[in-house]
Formats: structure tokens, C-alpha cells, sequence
């Protein structure tokens, strides 16, 4: 891989330093609250949830500032302190069964833990909260349903399904690795398109397993390619990739990678959904951008072609400079998050043009990575 120039390094750096800075003064105003996306700028609000999807990217951001920073000192102290705080009343969503979330959830908070204490209780939180996952599997249809109904298969299932494959690892049970394959296998043949572009979700006959359209829930229409959706499965089969070693997953990542790639602007942040009509596509999402970044950096240094890993690695370089040139908040003091621009529910008007709980999450992930 590259090294990054010395202008680019100070840059990440900085903006690092001012994600710290961020989450610290939010933490200290508001101890306990976990945000999901900001009103204005200001992460406290009576805005509705939706769903219940995002209380791990909060502490997610601790564990990884204090990973990143020298073990032996006050900061990396301060960190390991906050982040357990905030990552120890998660541990009942291992059992919730009314979310199709336990990837984003624990991979970001005990899975980093447990990297770091090799505690095995935390190894066994993840293990049951992949299990609780994987009872939402449907044999008709070969898929785990989404939280909204059981004839429905969302793509943003993919960040979650790596939780599966772990907790088949780690108990060597070859029913929970099946039903991650398999349903990785359904998203890959009815969600992704011939072209690496997505659809957010699937419709199947309940009595018949048959796939019957694609639709959406945040994109513009059913047969549009939402952002976000499209970063969820770069980044989702590049982890499926990690565990399967199936190639067809390492092969679907590389076309959506390479989607976004030639259907964004060279500055690499993409419009909220890359089919929305003219006079709505100036409507930018960071935290699509942040996503793929994150998944960049993952997948290039997996595929087989060193010229497309290149690619891949120098586009998440790409897209972090210009997170940090043009929407980081820093200059803007009143602003409590970290990007602006991302969105969240363009037609539930929620989160539009905001910062967005997972996109400082993954912004986060992809500056520690790029920083290593
Ligand atoms: N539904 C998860 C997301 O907003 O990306």
C-alpha cells in the first residue's frame, strides 16, 4: 500500500483529534445518552428512532479512540473507562428479538472489548446475540427477515450477518454458518444487480419462498440505487468474504465497489441515492461515503488484483479528504457532531442533511485504519 503524503496524514489527524473532541464534550454534557441523529446539529431531540439500530456506534467510537491511542496513557484510560460504561447495558439487546441489528450493535462494542480483555464472557454475548440473529432465518425464501415483516429481506442485513458467521466460528456450529451463507446467497442473487448497483429490500411470497420484487424503505423508488444501501453491501460482503472465503462474495463487493466508484463525483461522496432526480440528487449523504470509505479499506487488501486494490485503497483516501475538507463541523462551534451531510430518512424527513450516529462511527473506523 501507499503511504499517505505528510499534508494528508496532518489532516486525517487532525480530524481524528476533532472526532475525539466531539464525542468527549457530548459525553460529558449528556452522560448516558446514546444520539442517533442530530436536529440542527444538536444530537438531543424528541426525533423518533425508527428502529433501535444505532446504540453501539457511540461506544464503538471510544473503543476505537482508546485502541488507537497509547495503552499507557490518561487518554487511552479515559476511553477504556467511557467506552466499557457505554458498551455494558448493551448486553440485553443479545436477546432482542425485535431488531435485525446485532452486527452493528456488537461487532462494534464487544467485539472490540473482547479483542482487547480476551475476557470469554465477552465472547459468549457475541456468540447469543448471534444466535438471536440467526432465529429470523426463513426457510421459505432463505433469508432472515427484516424487522419489518417476515416477507421482507433488507440489504442492511449484510452488516449484521458477519455476527452470525463469528458466533459459527467461535462454536464450530455448522447450522448458524449455513444460515449465514444462505442468506448472503439470497441478498447477492435478488437485492444486487447485474451492474454492482442495489436495491434496499426484497418481497417474497411467505407460503412460497418465491422472490417476488424489490423495493425500498429509505432509496427513491424500488428500482433506484439508495447510497447507503449500496456502501452497507460493499462493506457487508467484504466481511461475508472474510469469513466465507467464497469468492462469489469477494466478487460482489467488487461490483458495488466499482458502482459507486464510476457513479460517484471524483470527490467521492455520492448523492443520497444515485437515481434521485436531478433538482434532489444535490442532497449528499457523508455516512454512505464514510460506510464505503470503511469498506475500501477493508477490501483492498483482499482482492486479488494489486491494481484494483490500489484503486480501492486511494478512493478511501480520496473520500476521507474530502469528508475533512468540506464536511467536517469544526467550523462551525455550535455543531455537536462530527460530519455534516448525512441522512438518515429522506421520506420520513428524519436525520436529512445531519450528522448520523453510524457515519461517525464508520468515519472513525476508516481515519484509525488509514492512520495505521
Ligand atoms: N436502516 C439502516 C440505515 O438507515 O442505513
Amino acid at each position: 500500500m501507499i503511504h499517505l503524503s505528510s499534508d494528508t496524514g496532518d489532516l486525517f489527524t487532525q480530524a481524528f483529534q476533532f472526532a475525539q473532541k466531539q464525542v468527549k464534550k457530548f459525553i460529558e454534557k449528556n452522560p448516558g445518552v446514546y444520539p442517533l441523529y442530530t436536529q440542527n446539529g444538536r444530537w438531543l431531540h424528541e426525533g423518533p428512532a425508527w428502529t433501535h439500530w444505532c446504540d453501539g456506534f457511540l461506544p464503538g467510537m471510544m473503543w476505537i479512540f482508546h485502541d488507537h491511542t497509547d495503552r499507557d496513557s490518561t487518554e487511552s484510560k479515559y476511553w477504556l473507562d467511557q467506552a466499557i460504561k457505554y458498551t455494558t447495558p448493551l448486553e440485553p439487546r443479545k436477546l432482542d428479538r425485535d431488531v435485525q441489528d446485532h452486527g452493528f450493535l456488537f461487532l462494534s462494542t464487544y467485539y472490540r472489548w473482547y479483542r482487547v480483555s480476551k475476557d470469554p464472557a465477552l465472547r459468549e454475548v457475541l456468540i447469543e446475540a448471534g444466535r438471536t440473529l440467526a432465529l429470523r432465518f426463513k426457510e421459505k425464501g432463505q433469508y432472515l427477515r427484516s424487522f419489518v415483516a417476515d416477507n421482507s429481506l433488507f440489504l442492511d442485513i449484510m452488516m449484521n450477518v458477519g455476527i452470525i458467521f463469528y458466533a459459527a466460528r467461535e462454536t464450530g456450529d455448522r447450522r448458524l454458518r449455513e444460515v449465514a451463507l444462505r442468506h448472503s446467497f439470497t441478498t447477492r442473487r435478488v437485492l444486487v444487480r447485474g451492474d454492482g448497483s442495489t436495491a434496499q429490500e426484497g418481497i417474497f411470497d411467505t407460503d412460497t419462498g418465491e422472490f417476488l420484487r424489490q423495493t425500498t424503505h429509505q432509496g427513491y423508488r424500488g428500482d433506484s440505487c439508495w447510497s447507503r444501501g449500496l456502501a452497507w453491501a460493499l462493506y457487508g460482503f467484504t466481511t461475508c468474504y472474510e469469513y466465507s472465503r467464497d469468492p462469489h462474495f469477494i466478487e460482489t463487493a467488487e461490483q458495488c465497489a466499482d458502482f459507486y466508484i464510476m457513479h460517484c463525483a471524483s470527490d467521492g461522496i455520492p448523492p443520497w441515492d444515485f437515481n434521485a432526480p436531478p433538482e434532489n440528487r444535490t442532497l449528499l449523504d457523508t455516512s454512505a461515503a464514510a460506510v464505503s470509505a470503511a469498506g475500501l479499506l477493508r477490501l483492498c487488501r483482499l482482492v486479488p488484483d494489486s491494481l484494483k486494490g490500489h484503486l480501492y485503497w486511494t478512493t478511501a483516501v480520496q473520500i476521507l479528504r474530502s469528508l475533512c475538507d468540506k464536511h467536517l463541523a469544526k467550523s462551525d462551534p455550535k455543531w455537536e457532531g462530527i460530519l455534516k451531510g448525512g441522512v438518515y430518512h429522506v421520506h420520513k424527513s428524519l436525520g436529512v442533511d445531519e450528522s448520523v450516529m453510524w457515519g461517525e462511527y464508520f468515519f472513525c473506523e476508516a481515519l484509525d485504519r488509514v492512520l495505521r
